[in-house]
């Protein structure tokens, strides 16, 4: 294709899962971030390029119409199409180790097209029991129960609450009451949630670095103060905490299954880390996402288990042992903080839909939760057995992938000094949805590697597949 400067190649892959109008959409914005297509240049005519790569011009129609409503592309009707001349102009390429003091925009993990393969965070969507789910749901919607209709309860809907607090009581080692229990939607929802319950403008919070990328934005939009504190691998360094910031409000960990690491705490730094909060009056925020699956030895109890003086903020989740779609999680607040929590929740919190809170409730009264567990614990178990293994196969000394003891993701490491940041890169752009690890580093220097979700890898032929990719942008 042909463009006033530098031609933009759109090498269009007819075998990958993602559409073509998306991948055009995805080469339009690589070429314009690297600086390929400037702003203010025009593109080429929608039938020229359909022409060229010989499709059809609702194709390439489509595209366009997509970029120029993201703001990349600016139609002047018989002038023709041009890049938004109101774009910035790209980044000049950085030196490595040398990372922004905040992170560059959000990395899409999904678009129209649905989720993308390896995409992180999700869990096996195919193997969730939809008929039972739609048998569920469509049970709550045929009752004549008027409270489905009406405004929910802010803190949420009192049986689901009582189910979570049993669950936590003989699952995770969490004791807790319903009334401590609050659902929210997202994480992102309860960090909102215990924020505005318990922190004052520009405290401190411990952040494990490197930590999870879409928690690390939401707390510096949240004008807390975001205290690094790297991790090994036995978890978060907590002596290094201590020796940063001794009175930082919180601590913000993913004890169980370290993300994006996948180490566990170990249990010296769990009652070191209680005997600080105890000591400073802090919280901890213990972010146990998906602890419920682990391949190797039992679950670990939860940090909360060893609560003695009521400072940690318990936070599960349903999108991994559900789905995200869901947007159901909770929060387990400290006794002492219950009635701080409940009158933030009613001025904030709008509730969540009480149909589908009332229909995981009947999912986990009706004993379908608990089987659905067990099936996933042995479906990822195999699943990440064969990804591992393919990986191996396929990339051979290219990258280290070790068994994880647990989690829905790989980290595939990569040798010192690799970009992983541009390997990811091409990878995304050949559709898939992984992440660099290097990004996800605050402060601590960046080791390379590609966190891959593994959750929908359903067979050997995709995995050999999704190998096969992952080499190509490996070698470039
Ligand atoms: C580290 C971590 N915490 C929490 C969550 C759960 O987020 P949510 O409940 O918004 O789906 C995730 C999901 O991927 C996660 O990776």
């Amino acid at each position: 294709m042909k463009t006033s400067s530098a031609p933009l190649e759109l090498g269009i892959d007819r075998t990958l899962e993602l559409p073509v109008y998306l991948q055009i959409c995805q080469r339009f914005k690589t070429a314009i971030a690297q600086g390929h297509l400037r702003a203010g240049q025009r593109v080429p005519a929608v039938r020229a390029l359909a022409v060229e790569l010989s499709l059809a011009r609702g194709t390439v129609e489509a595209a366009y119409r997509i970029l120029a409503d993201e703001g990349y592309l600016q139609v002047r009707g018989a002038a023709g199409t041009v890049v938004s001349p109101s774009l910035p102009p790209p980044a000049a390429p950085r030196k490595r180790n040398d990372r922004p003091a905040t992170p560059g925009p959000l990395q899409r993990d999904h678009d129209e097209a649905g989720p993308r393969p390896l995409q992180l965070g999700l869990p096996a969507l195919d193997a969730f029991p939809r008929k039972v789910w739609n048998r569920l749901v469509a049970h709550r919607l045929r009752g004549h129960e008027q409270r489905m209709l009406a405004y929910p309860e802010p803190a949420g809907y009192r049986p689901l609450r009582e189910h979570i607090a049993t669950y936590l009581g003989l699952s995770r080692g969490v004791s807790c009451v319903p009334e401590q229990v609050f659902v929210t939607a997202g994480y992102r929802a309860t960090l909102e949630l215990t924020l505005r319950s318990l922190a004052a403008p520009d405290d401190a919070i411990w952040f494990e670095d490197p930590g999870y990328l879409l928690a690390q934005r939401f707390l510096r939009n949240a004008g807390v103060r975001l205290v690094p504190v790297p991790v090994d691998q036995h978890g978060m360094i907590v002596e290094e905490g201590v020796r940063r910031s001794p009175d930082a409000r919180f601590a913000l960990l993913t004890p169980s299954h370290q993300s994006p690491l996948g180490v566990t705490l170990s249990l010296e730094r769990r009652l070191a880390l209680l005997a600080w909060a105890g000591k400073a009056g802090s919280w901890i925020v213990e972010d146990d996402y998906d602890s419920e699956f682990r391949y190797q030895g039992r679950p670990l109890p939860a940090l909360k288990s060893l609560d003695r003086d009521d400072r940690v903020i318990y936070c599960g989740t349903f999108s991994k042992v559900m789905f995200p779609g869901l947007r159901l999680s909770y929060v387990v607040a400290p006794a002492g903080a219950v009635g701080r929590f409940q009158s933030v929740c009613e001025s904030l919190n709008a509730g969540c839909p009480y149909l589908f809170q009332a229909s995981v409730a009947d999912f986990i009264a009706q004993g379908h939760f608990s089987r659905h567990l067990k099936r996933m614990r042995l479906l990822y178990g195999e699943r990440h057995a064969l990804f591992v293994r393919t990986l191996r196969e396929v990339l051979g000394r290219r990258v280290g992938v070790e068994l994880q003891a647990g989690g829905l993701r790989v980290l595939a490491k990569l040798a010192a000094g690799t970009d992983d940041g541009m390997i990811a890169e091409r990878a995304r752009t050949a559709g898939l949805g992984i992440h660099a690890l290097s990004r996800w580093y605050l402060d601590a220097p960046p080791q390379p590697g590609l966190l891959l979700g593994f959750a929908n890898v359903a067979d050997a032929d995709t995995a050999k597949r999704l190998a096969l990719v992952l080499k190509k942008a490996i070698d470039g």
